[in-house]
């Protein structure tokens, strides 16, 4: 093998956007390399960016193989690379290790051969190994948000069948890096945070649940040690997949370190013939200082979708907890004037509705509205809804199946199995094959028929148990996870074309399908079955890592919760609701006319300031005492806030000392006052700097402060009891 050819001798691009640079540079012998990753390298020009690249190249170590260890965004071993692989792939055990030339690098289309540097914009790198008849195709993107995204494509030239088992893209870390944040959790307790230290070896998260999982590592980061909300260097990677996939940390006995991600593919699933492709999801890597900061670049990502989800998300109500499976239709119309009468702006009506699907044991697949429960069709309920002046949303569950539906007794080869015999159930149900063009066309024409049918603004699509030996019957049982998930998304696709203003919800047993990829096409997402105010605070708080406010399912339901039995008082309930997408999902037949006094004012509060809630910056301040959260939102002109200071548990210190709030303009004076939506806590003891209340009893008067002020001096807190929260805002003067 000849000597590799000296870094720095092929095309370095520059890349800015957002506080972020990224400084690529691709030798034609070896995959490209990112030499920077992180804090803005400003003044750089091509004499500097070369001695950047030179400068990274290490040591030949003692021991090692005779050339510098350079890592590659897809890591090679012919490179003498020591760490995992990027691309596994093999024809039954040839050309099983790449070793790429790059052909071509592109800027925007460009072809680049010496240095170029701009802000947020595409490269692509070609590459081929024309022994192993293997082509690659490099895609990096900057985008404005300062967010990175990779993806890579094989594509095989040769006539023998390539296996692809995993293709993974990573990205550098400072060695400074080396402490984790990752998340776990179950159903009805997503998004549990978890941290550990990045050590030598590698920290691998595997989802193989075919969704993204309630327990996915959801974003990976890595930061200076003791990393917060405000502080420390962090960076993060997030998998934009709902199907199988990997996100990983990696430290090689060189020290390097990288996060990394992609599709974890089963065995043979994807099988390459000549001229055949495999692309993978896009990789996100997210710099920033702090998690806040990491997490608004993910926020103004999705924010820049097209179509735009506004911040003007209609307040909803969805009838699961009132009525479950009882699907009587006075007491849905009934509802439907007991929320039109409270300001509920969408009426969403949950599982039950089609087949004979009158309990989670039958009907599921047959998407054809039941006699049984709606004699006359859905018109009497839709009719009611829209004329109420409310849109109406229906559920769907379009990729599962029961056993004892019509649809898998004359199909039952749409059940997706590795083995002549099903799978194990889950939640009595299966999965139907996406992946069959009659299953998939099947499903679409009973949704597309339905849309037509009624006036349907909006979707709630579930999807209630993992995959398990998801396999296709009509070919020998070989694996269909992959196939599944396109399908899902082409499905989502064709639906939203067909019906642009309709949207959807992604559910998934509460918020098991979470990811960048699902909301590429979808508009919200429900955070979680469980909608105990206590631990929503939870879940809310690190759901927004990636997701902005206005895409989280965020409801006020009955006092006691009925997946943790805890009562709570309403207060709390719609104090921690109101920082997502409100909505009501309480059996208000049932609601005494006190609550029904107090919710009333807590959804004009949300109306009056969603523009607010759903559009500005989150903060989440980070405390001396883990009992007492503040957290809120700033209008991105600066101009005003909404922020919480919650009580989770009894507090260490009793008054609780003083909080602060980051985020506002340093040197502008806000008038900042407790809002107390409809009733105070019950307990509560207010701070001097309240003031006396106003006549009406509504308001206190507060104190102006500057931005500074607030963020480093902070004002006296109230006394709170456990599970309460106090809602402030804070208007520039
Ligand atoms: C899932 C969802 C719930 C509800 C039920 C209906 O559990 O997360 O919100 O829609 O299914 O069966």
């Amino acid at each position: 093998m000849p000597p590799p050819l000296p870094a720095g001798t092929g095309p370095i691009v520059h890349l800015r956007a957002g506080t972020v640079s990224v400084l690529l540079e691709a030798t034609a012998d070896r995959l490209p390399s990112i030499v920077h990753w992180g804090p803005e390298l400003v003044g750089l020009d091509e004499e500097t960016a070369r001695s950047l690249v030179v400068g990274a190249v290490p040591l030949v170590g003692p021991n090692n193989v005779d050339v510098p260890l350079r890592a590659a965004v897809l890591a090679e071993p012919s490179s003498g690379w020591p760490g995992r692989p990027g691309l596994r792939a093999s024809r039954e055990g040839r050309s099983w290790s790449t070793r790429f030339v790059v052909s071509e690098l592109t800027l925007d289309g460009l072809p680049v051969t010496g240095w170029a540097e701009t802000t947020e914009a595409m490269v692509v790198v070609t590459a081929r190994d024309a022994d192993a008849g293997i082509d690659l195709r490099l895609e990096l993107e900057l985008l404005p948000s300062g967010l990175v995204r990779q993806r890579a494509t094989v594509t095989n030239h040769d006539a023998q069948v390539l296996a692809v088992d995993d293709v993974t893209l990573s990205f550098p870390l400072p060695p400074e890096a080396d402490e984790l944040l990752d998340f776990t959790g179950r159903w009805g307790r997503e998004r549990l945070p978890q941290r550990s230290p990045l050590v030598a070896g590698l920290h691998l998260r595997e989802n193989r649940k075919g969704r993204t999982g309630n327990d996915s590592a959801y974003l990976l980061h890595a930061g200076t040690r003791g990393f917060g909300f405000a502080s420390g260097d962090v960076y993060a990677v997030h998998t934009a997949w709902s199907g199988n996939h990997t996100h990983l940390a990696e430290r090689v006995f060189t020290g390097e370190s990288f996060l990394g991600g992609g599709e974890l593919l089963l065995s043979g699933e994807v099988r390459l013939t000549e001229g055949a492709s495999y692309t993978t999801p896009w990789v996100y890597g997210a710099h920033g200082h702090g998690l806040d900061d990491v997490a608004r670049r993910f926020h103004s990502h999705q924010r820049s979708r097209r179509p735009k989800v506004g911040a003007d998300r209609p307040v909803t109500l969805n009838v699961w907890e009132a009525v479950y499976f009882d699907h009587d239709r006075d007491r849905l119309l009934d509802l439907a004037d007991r929320a039109a009468a409270l300001g509920v702006e969408r009426y969403v009506l949950d599982d039950g509705w089609f087949g004979s699907r009158r309990d989670d044991h039958s009907g599921l697949g047959d998407w054809v509205v039941s006699d049984e429960v709606w004699p006359d069709g859905l018109h009497p309920l839709v009719d009611r809804v829209r004329s109420l002046g409310m849109e109406f949303g229906l559920w769907f569950e379009p990729e599962m199946v029961n056993a004892d539906s019509d649809v898998a007794r004359a199909h039952p080869e749409w059940v997706m199995a590795a083995r002549p015999q099903w799978p194990v159930e889950s939640r009595n149900q299966q999965v139907l094959n996406l992946g069959i063009v009659g299953a998939y066309a099947h499903v679409r024409d009973h949704l597309m028929t339905l849309l037509d049918e009624y006036d349907i603004g909006y979707l709630k699509w579930d999807h209630n148990r993992d995959l398990v030996e998801a396999g296709d019957q009509t070919d020998g049982g070989r694996p269909g996870v992959h196939a599944q998930t396109e399908a899902f998304y082409r499905l989502l696709d064709e639906l939203r074309a067909a019906h642009p203003t309709l949207e959807i919800e992604s559910c998934s047993s509460g918020g098991a399908r979470v990811d960048l990829g699902v909301l590429e096409r979808t508009d919200r997402v429900w955070v979680s079955d469980n909608i105990d105010p206590h631990d929503r605070q939870h879940m809310l708080r690190w759901t927004t890592q990636l997701i902005p406010p206005e895409y989280l399912g965020s409801h006020i339901a009955s006092g006691r919760s009925h997946t943790t039995g805890r009562v709570h008082d309403l207060g709390f309930r719609a104090a921690t609701s109101v920082f997502g997408h409100l909505g009501i999902e309480w059996d208000l037949a049932r609601a005494s006319d006190d609550e029904l006094a107090e919710l009333r004012p807590w959804l004009d509060f949300f109306k009056e300031h969603r523009g607010l809630l759903l559009a500005g910056d989150v903060v989440r301040m980070d405390g001396s005492d883990s009992c007492v959260w503040v957290h809120g939102v700033v209008a991105i002109d600066r101009s005003s806030a909404v922020f919480a200071q919650v009580v989770l548990d009894s507090p260490r210190h009793q008054p609780v000392t003083r909080f602060r709030f980051r985020g506002l303009d340093p040197e502008r004076r806000y008038a900042v006052r407790p809002a107390l939506v409809a009733a105070a806590p019950s307990g509560l003891a207010a701070p001097p700097w309240w003031g006396e209340r106003e006549a009406n009893g509504a308001a206190y008067p507060g104190v102006v402060v500057t931005g500074a002020g607030l963020a480093h001096t902070g004002l006296a807190s109230p006394a709170l009891h456990p599970d309460q929260a106090v809602l402030y805002l804070a208007t520039a003067l």
